[in-house]
Formats: structure tokens, sequence, C-alpha cells
């Protein structure tokens, strides 16, 4: 089965082609970094606006890339929600059209679900395990039992992981995506020359909260700047933030682990590209004797290869879906569960 991926939630044009669920024949994302990085976040009506702009070209180049005509499509999954509306509207409409023209099944996947099940492009890992979605928008902790059975354990109650990163960044006066440039900073940083404050909540939490850690962040660097106190480097505090974000998310997991009676570990999103996060939380895994897996860092940032996978397996384990196909709607909130 060819399923064509198409994924536009946010600030990246993506479509993939994917062969029988695990064969990945092309993963094409046009970012949007130019449009939106001399902001410092992205900006709704632009993102919308460079989709528009993009998607056919983003298509074509996904089935170019396949050697694929594009008849010859069995499937479209196309991301429905979570995220900005203008945005997901380009994709789903796009998907509707394609889908409608052929003649063939189209199938609306959760941004998040696609997320979830980005590490079986590349790994076979036995259900059940624990899953740390850490994203730009999300910050979120689920036991993924099956495919399309997911239970949440946690949440952040303010920032995302992802969106803390950018945030830092531009105080420190860097560009958007902050991310990328976070860690590049922090690998020059001295971690330890402040210990920036952690947020476990109460006892046995699984949730999260960054918002605490930005203000401490942003309090450092006005004293620094008003009143010349404080002598860190901006790469030490890149260091020290970026430890303080992965402690909390190692601690969270390992929680996780033991609550569930689980051992394996799958970190996913944006986020989960991070060098310092992929490598702390391989430590702690295996020092309490679990395994972790993480998607290629390509397929952790957003991407349609994953919804192409995810829509693959959800149009195979649910028959029923395959009836009123061109119903289907987009919803900036979509939840999971
Ligand atoms: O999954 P994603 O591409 O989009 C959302 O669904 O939000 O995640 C984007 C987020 C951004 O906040 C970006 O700064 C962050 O992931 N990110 C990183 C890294 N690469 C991307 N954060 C830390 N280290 C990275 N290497
Ligand atoms: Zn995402």
């Amino acid at each position: 089965m060819l399923v064509l991926g198409l994924e536009t939630s946010c600030d990246d044009t993506a479509a993939a082609v994917l062969h029988d669920g695990k064969e990945l024949l092309s993963n094409i994302i046009n970012d949007q970094t130019s449009v939106h990085s001399k902001y410092g976040g992205i900006v709704p009506e632009l993102a919308g606006r460079s989709h528009i702009d993009q998607i056919h070209k983003v298509i074509l180049q996904s089935l170019k890339s396949a050697k694929v005509e594009l008849r010859e499509i069995d499937l479209i999954a196309v991301t429905v929600g979570p995220g900005l509306i203008g945005s997901l509207l380009v994709g789903m409409n796009a998907a509707k059209g394609i889908a409608y023209g052929l003649g063939i099944p189209l199938i609306g996947v959760n941004h998040l679900e696609g997320h979830l099940l980005a590490i079986f492009l590349q790994n076979k890992i036995e259900f059940p395990f624990i899953s740390l979605v850490v994203s730009g928008g999300h910050t979120d902790i689920y036991r993924v039992n099956n495919f399309g059975q997911y239970k949440i354990l946690g949440r952040t109650r303010d920032d995302a992981a992802g969106e803390s990163f950018d945030k830092v960044a531009k105080m420190l006066g860097q560009k958007y995506p902050g991310g990328p440039i976070i860690e590049k900073m922090a690998k020059d940083g001295n971690p330890e020359a402040h210990k920036f404050p952690r947020a476990y909540l109460e006892k046995g939490s699984l949730d999260f909260s960054f918002s605490g850690l930005k203000t401490s962040v942003k309090t450092y660097i006005n004293k620094r700047q008003t009143y010349k106190q404080g002598d860190l480097t901006d790469n030490d505090i890149a260091a020290g933030f970026q430890d303080a974000v992965v402690e909390v998310l190692c601690k969270k997991i390992i929680m996780a682990c033991e609550k569930e009676g689980l051992t394996r570990v799958v970190v996913t999103g944006g986020v989960a590209a991070n060098g310092s996060l992929r490598k702390a939380v391989e430590s702690v895994c295996e020092r309490s004797g679990f395994k972790s897996w993480f998607p290629a860092p390509v397929l952790c940032t957003d991407n349609a290869a994953m919804i192409a996978c995810a829509g693959y397996h959800k149009f195979n384990s649910t028959p029923e879906l395959k009836a009123d196909l061109l119903n289907l709607d987009a919803s900036a909130s979509l939840v999971i569960d």
C-alpha cells in the first residue's frame, strides 16, 4: 500500500510517500524558518499563506523523489489537528482534493499520534511502552498500549519544553527556532555555573511546568543587563537552562516507567532531536534497566512521514473509518486519548 502523508499543522509544509507502513520512499519538508525567524516566533497568518504557496510543490517533489505517480497512491493521510487552524486547513483541503480526484480514501491523523508512531518508521517496538512527546506545542507523557490506544499520564501545565527553548533563545537575542541554537550554545557553556530551578510539582505528579524556569532565566538576564550582576556567559545560561529541562524530563520518564511497571521508553517530538536529552535519557534508562528509543532527528521534528505512518496503521486497524472520509474537519485543539 502506498500512502501519501501531508503535514501542515504549524510552520513546516511536508509531504512523504510511505510503502506498506515502513519503507519510506520520500520525506520532503519545506520549513518556513526564513519567513518567521525575524519575528522570534511563528506568525499564524504568514504560516498559512506560505503553506498555500508551497503545498503543491512539496507534494510533487515527494512523488518525484519516491519515483511514484500520483495515480499509484492508495491512501492519503493528513494532519487534522492540533495546530494552527489556517495552516491545518491548507493541508486538509489539498488532501481532500487529491483523494476526491483519484477516488481513493483519505484519513485524518492527530499530529500527536504522528509523533507517537514516528518510531515505527525505523524500529519494531513491543507494546506497551512509555512515550514522551516533547515539542514546541506539547510536553506529554503517554502509556502507549497499541496502535490507537493511548493513555495520557502527564502534560505541561504551562509552557511546552520546546516553547521554553524558543523563549530563552529569544531572550538571548537569538532567532527562531531556538532549540537547535540553545543546544549549540550549551556545548560551549558550563551547565554547573548556575543551577536554574527545576519544577517537579506535587509528589508523584507526571505533569510538567517550565514557566518558572523561563522566568528565572529572564530574571538572571535582566539583572546582568541592568545591574551588571552575575558573570554567566550566554553559553553558560544556555547550558544551565538546557540542563534543567533535561533533568526534569529524565526524572519524569523514570517515574512514569515505575508507576506503570514498564521498561520500554520512546522519546519523540522536536526537542527529542536534542543530543544532550538523548544521551541523558539513554543513560538514566540504562541505569534503571530500561530500554530507550528515539526516532532519527529528522523524524522527531515535524514531518509527513510520521503522518503517513500513523495514517497507515489507523486505516488498517479501523475498517469502519473507510466510509465517510470526505467529511473530515480540522480542529486546532484536537485531543488524543
Ligand atoms: O515537533 P516540532 O517540530 O513542532 C511541534 O509540533 O511543536 O517541535 C519544534 C520544537 C521547537 O520548539 C524547537 O525549538 C524544538 O522543537 N527543537 C529543539 C531542537 N530541535 C528542535 N529543542 C531542543 N534541541 C533541539 N535540537
Ligand atoms: Zn510536532
